[in-house]
């Protein structure tokens, strides 16, 4: 029998698994480069209507199916089992490029526990950034080898809590900067012309699911092992909230920095690496301030690759019949070679991000979404998340219509949204990005 998450296990690995760079990184520059707050709107509304429906979808069926995509795939219907390919390649190449970045947050925090600080320009043109992300790599392999209990629940079973503290001392300080109700302005004002542009929504969703670590099949893997006890609508809105709550106050801390010393907040990818560090130099206490921003950043960035290697590892044990010791041997050697072309920008971290963190993640939940609402029964899907045999309303009493009628509007609720809205929309964006539209 499979591994089982212990108390609370579930959750804090999931949170791992959802806050991440995609919280404190990418969002703000997202944020930044899509206007503000009309984009935050937009992503509030895309968690709600795509984010969690695919979350439950994934968690439910990786729970009835008690294995990863290309289980869960091939138990649905085996003909159709190699569209599993596309949220694994998604996975991998997402995890070859954020590792990356990891290595970058660690030798910045390095570097400033060291007092010894370089430039990114001096930095990414030295062998610093392959050293570190091999670092990366490695620990995060050595996690996964250990196992789900021994490994990824004991790992996040501290560092989930400790991000929480961290970013609250860091947000303490930061509201306290002359001018950072700029920034709080920024994030706030809405931009209608921005706000129904098909751009700002493909952003979004592509965020919103790359934060959630939902529709590429990580929810899925770590559903997998979930006791048949987890409540799982609780479960899947307490990861949904705090990943939420920490995006909001990742791009609320930058921000406020960002215009209280008079940045620009539309710098792309390079907002946390360059234009931190520069503030960071004549803030009062910066040194202290850049160990704890990127010891944030680094172990919340590892606590999310701990879920994406396990994705990997897991379908190649489960269907190639790979022992988990192999399988992270092989994975760690594959993404040594996706991170090392990233690193010797053979490829472009921000055309992956693009491709891999916003297109194919959306295209790979349409897909998913697709599977599970049209070839499984949405039924099945409802039972393994309300945890329950059937539904009983023979006794025509007050609480039995109400329940009834909750009921109805959750299954209809939940069986368009998979079937039809997510699935339409987010092909819809894709091809909308696609040919520019
Ligand atoms: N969900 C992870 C993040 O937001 C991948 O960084």
């Amino acid at each position: 029998m499979k591994e089982r998450w212990g108390k609370l296990g579930f959750v804090l690995a999931s949170i791992g698994s959802a806050v991440g760079l995609g919280n404190i990184w990418r969002f703000p520059y997202i944020v930044g480069e899509n206007g503000g707050g009309s984009f935050v709107l937009a992503y509030l509304i895309t968690i709600l209507i795509f984010g969690i429906p695919v979350m439950l979808l994934e968690i439910g069926a990786g729970k009835h199916f008690r294995g990863s995509i290309l289980t869960v795939f091939k138990n649905i219907k085996e003909k159709i089992k190699w569209l599993a390919i596309l949220p694994l390649v998604t996975g991998f190449v997402i995890l070859g490029y954020y590792l990356v970045v990891t290595g970058w947050s660690l030798a910045y925090f390095v570097f400033y526990l060291f007092r010894n600080f370089i430039q990114f320009s001096a930095f990414s043109s030295s062998k610093l950034p392959l050293f570190f992300f091999t670092v990366s790599l490695i620990a995060t392999a050595v996690v996964v080898k250990a196992g789900i209990k021994k490994g990824i629940e004991k790992f996040c079973r501290y560092t989930v809590p400790f991000l929480f503290i961290l970013i609250i001392i860091l947000l303490a300080k930061a509201l306290t900067l002359p001018n950072a109700i700029e920034g709080i302005k920024f994030y706030m004002k809405p931009d209608f012309v921005r706000f129904i542009s098909p751009k700002t929504w493909i952003f979004a969703c592509g965020q919103a699911l790359f934060s959630l670590s939902a529709g590429y099949g990580i929810l899925m893997t770590y559903g997998s092992y979930i006791s048949k006890k987890e409540d799982i609508y609780r479960s899947t809105g307490l990861i949904a909230a705090a990943d939420t709550l920490i995006a909001l106050l990742g791009a609320l801390l930058i921000f406020s920095i960002v215009f209280s010393f008079g940045a620009d907040p539309d710098q792309g990818p390079a907002l946390a690496f360059i234009t931190l560090p520069k503030i960071f130099e004549v803030m009062s206490y910066g040194w202290l301030f850049g160990i704890a921003f990127f010891m944030l950043l680094f172990f919340a960035a590892i606590t999310s690759s701990v879920s994406m290697f396990e994705l990997i590892v897991r379908n190649l044990n489960d269907e190639l019949k790979i022992s988990r010791t192999r399988s992270t041997i092989f994975s760690t050697l594959g993404l040594f070679a996706i991170g090392s072309l990233v690193v010797f920008s053979i490829f472009s971290l921000e055309s992956l991000d693009f491709i891999f963190g916003t297109l194919f993640i959306s295209l790979s939940a349409a897909v998913t979404c697709i599977i599970v609402g049209w070839f499984w029964k949405p039924e099945f899907l409802m039972r393994e998340v309300e945890k329950q045999e059937k539904l009983d309303y023979r006794h025509l009493t007050v609480k039995g219509i109400f329940n009834f009628i909750i009921d109805f509007i959750k299954y209809s609720l939940m069986i368009y949204l998979v079937k039809f809205v997510i699935p339409v929309i987010l092909i819809v964006l894709f091809f909308a990005e696609l040919f520019g539209i």
